[in-house]
This record gives structure tokens, C-alpha cells and sequence, in this order.
């Protein structure tokens, strides 16, 4: 907002630092360290401002004299109270965003609710037409950049049609793979690796898919396809947190049995394509959007001030471009608010995803609970559950 209404860099920083330090309370309990941040951000003036009153007696220093507000000099001036309206607005969209799992809005529905807050409090309209103006990315330019990173040969289509039908069969998979020598290195390396220890080398593609079992293969044949996407060194993380999450769900799904496993396994591997688009595009947006990540802040709460959806909105419609179920899609828009949704799918990966602790989004106890209703799961006996071994997060590491 302050960049959008022309404040120069060292107020822009200043309030920044004062706006962190309200979200951070350690940050403040020296005095003299809040004492100089409102100082810095608001100006020399910002008791009579903020408290109405002088200094309290607890700070070491004598801050300095300003005037009375009845008397409103040029020093409490536009620019001040301007720098008070940025912090006033940015406080109070947090605390609406924070509100979500509560109750549904978009991010324009949230900007008119501000806007009259704005008029009650006497506060200049422009700094909240400034956060509005902030959204820059329009979702078909997010789902845009997906569409060029290189993916998706034809065979990586056929892979996907096969490991989504309940019929594929050993030749079946040896067929489509056969046409592409990089699956059938990867398969065959995985039936000759030390999880699965032949006691002959495995030189074959049918003997390899036959070793290892179909379900297997075919869950080594989705990940493989969906690997070069995560190419990158920065998304290395991303790949691992989507291999964890759709252990986790096809996992849940078994437990709950209202979702195929299979189908929540291809659901957790591609549930964050939408980050995907975010990360790996190039621009003044993405600066702002790996700058606000950098600060600590959630990525759903990133990605609604920066684009007004978040990747799970995004990642959906990529989804729908690969030709994926509706149902899947649906519930790869929906796993950051399963409460709004009629999808176990989305419940299962919103589960997930929360226990991998990956905090993509604010914690929220009402949605645990809801998710968990939903899905016919209860905490304390997945607590002491074991994840089924078998070595599947082996298996799919060896694709990493
Ligand atoms: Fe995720
Ligand atoms: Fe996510």
C-alpha cells in the first residue's frame, strides 16, 4: 500500500518494521524499541496519536513534546495520519482474512467491507483502493505459465488416462512406457534398487512392471511424469512436500474408505500446481509474493492479497487444462477451505497437508474438526495409527 501511495523507501521500510512488530509481540517488549518504531513510521508525534496522552512514566527517555491535537500543527499533517490509515487497514484486512474459515468471501467482498470501515473511521479512501490495486496477477495469467513450462509429451496424458483406470494391466503399462526410454529406465532401475533386492538383475520392462507389482508401477509412472515439473532447484522442496502429502492422503483415504487411495494419491501429488505457477514465474508479482513468503507469511494469505485466489483456485483450473476428472479439480480448489465443500477428496488433502506441517495456510481448529467430521476421521485413533509400511515413500523417492 505504501509503495502503491508513493511513500518514499525509508517510511515504506519503517512501516513494514512497525507493522511486524505487531504481529510479533516480542519484538516489542522493549520499550524503547517500540518507542522508536512508531517513531520511525508515524513520526515524532505518534503518542498523542495512538494513546491520546503523553508518554508513560516506565520509558527511560523523554520523548519529545508535540503538540496538542486540538491544535493539529503541520507536523500531525497528512502525511502522518496517512502513515496511521496504511496500519489501521493492513491490521484490519489480516484480521478479516483470518476469519475465512468462518465464513466465505472473496477478497473484493472483504475490500467493500473495508471500505466502510474506512468511512467510519474517517480513514483516506485511497489506502484502501491501494490494497486493491495490489492485485496484479489475473488467474489466467497464473494458469498461463503452466501451460509453457515443459510437460506433458503425450505419453505423460496416456500415463496419467492408465494409472486413473481400475483395468491397466501389466502390457498395458509396458505398452505406453516401452515408447518412452526415460519411464523405462526409471522403472527398471526401481525393480534393480535395494528396496526391492532381486536376486537376478532385472533387465526387462515387463519383468520389472511384473516385480514390483502394478500398483506400484503405476504409482512410480504418475510420479515419474510429474517429476520434470519440479525440475528446478527451488521447487525440490515443493516435489518432496507433494510426494509426502499424497502418501499421507492415499493413507487417510484407506482409513476413512470414502475416496479410492489411489485416486487421493494422484490428488496429493498434484494438489499445489497452483504454487507451482507462482513459483516459477518471473516479475515484480513473484518478487513481492517470495518476499512476503520470506517474512513469514502463509501462502494462502500471500497469494489472496497478491491475486485475490489462492493455488489451490489456480492449481484447479491447470487441472481442467490436463483434462483431470472434474471431481479432482474440485477438490485440488477447494483443500485450503473444506468447509465450503461437498468434496471428502478435499478434506482428505486439507488433512494431509496439515500434518505434513507444511502451514501453507493460518492453523485452524474449526477446519481440522470440520475436515475431520467430513471425512468419518478422528484424531486420536490416526494418532495411533502407523502409516502402512511397505516403502512407498522409498519408492517414490527414488524418483526425487
Ligand atoms: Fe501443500
Ligand atoms: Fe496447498
Amino acid at each position: 500500500m505504501a509503495r502503491c501511495l508513493r511513500l518514499p523507501p525509508a517510511q515504506r521500510e519503517a512501516l513494514e518494521e512497525a507493522a511486524l512488530g505487531a504481529a510479533d509481540c516480542a519484538r516489542l517488549l522493549e520499550t524503547r524499541a517500540l518507542d522508536r518504531l512508531l517513531n520511525d513510521a508515524i513520526g515524532p508525534h505518534w503518542e498523542y496519536l495512538v494513546c491520546g496522552s503523553p508518554p508513560c512514566s516506565t520509558r527511560t527517555a523523554p520523548p519529545p513534546q508535540p503538540p496538542r491535537r486540538s491544535t493539529p500543527g503541520p507536523a500531525v499533517g497528512e502525511g502522518v495520519r496517512l502513515r496511521l490509515d496504511i496500519l489501521e487497514i493492513a491490521a484490519c484486512f489480516a484480521q478479516r482474512v483470518e476469519f475465512l474459515p468462518y465464513e466465505l468471501l472473496t477478497t473484493e467482498q472483504v475490500l467493500d467491507e473495508l471500505h466502510c470501515v474506512a468511512q467510519e473511521l474517517a480513514i483516506n479512501p485511497a489506502v484502501v483502493a491501494a490494497l486493491g490495486s495490489l492485485q496484479r496477477v489475473r488467474l489466467e495469467q497464473l494458469v498461463e505459465r503452466v501451460y509453457r513450462l515443459p510437460v506433458f509429451p503425450l505419453v505423460a496424458l496416456r500415463a496419467l488416462d492408465l494409472a486413473r483406470s481400475e483395468d491397466s494391466s501389466v502390457s498395458a503399462i509396458e505398452k505406453l512406457v516401452c515408447s518412452d526410454q526415460v519411464l523405462a529406465g526409471r522403472l527398471i532401475q526401481t525393480a534393480n534398487s535395494s528396496l526391492y533386492s532381486p536376486v537376478r538383475r532385472i533387465s526387462s520392462l515387463r519383468q520389472a512392471i511384473s516385480y514390483i507389482g502394478l500398483e506400484a508401477a503405476r504409482r512410480l509412472l504418475i510420479a515419474a511424469v510429474f517429476h520434470p515439473l519440479f525440475a528446478s532447484a527451488g521447487l525440490k522442496g515443493l516435489w518432496r512436500h507433494s510426494l509426502e502429502v499424497s502418501q499421507l492422503a492415499e493413507f487417510l483415504a484407506r482409513e476413512c474408505r470414502r475416496v479410492p487411495p489411489e485416486e487421493a494419491f494422484l490428488a496429493g501429488l498434484v494438489h499445489d500446481v497452483g504454487r507451482l505457477a507462482l513459483q516459477t514465474a518471473q516479475g515484480e508479482d513473484v518478487i513481492a509474493y517470495t518476499r512476503m513468503l520470506e517474512q513469514g507469511c502463509e501462502p494462502v494469505f500471500a497469494e489472496m492479497v497478491l491475486c485475490g485466489f489462492d493455488h489451490g483456485r489456480a492449481g484447479a483450473e491447470v487441472l481442467r487444462f490436463w483434462s483431470f476428472p472434474e471431481h479432482l479439480a474440485q477438490a485440488v480448489a477447494d483443500h485450503h477451505h473444506p468447509e465450503h465443500s461437498d468434496s471428502d477428496l478435499a478434506a482428505i488433502i486439507y488433512l494431509a497437508e496439515f500434518w505434513t506441517g507444511s502451514e501453507e495456510d493460518l492453523p485452524s481448529g474449526s477446519r481440522v474438526r470440520g475436515a475431520l467430521k467430513r471425512a468419518g476421521l478422528d484424531w486420536e485413533s490416526l494418532a495411533g495409527a502407523r502409516l502402512r509400511p511397505g516403502g512407498l515413500a522409498d519408492l517414490l523417492a527414488s524418483v526425487a
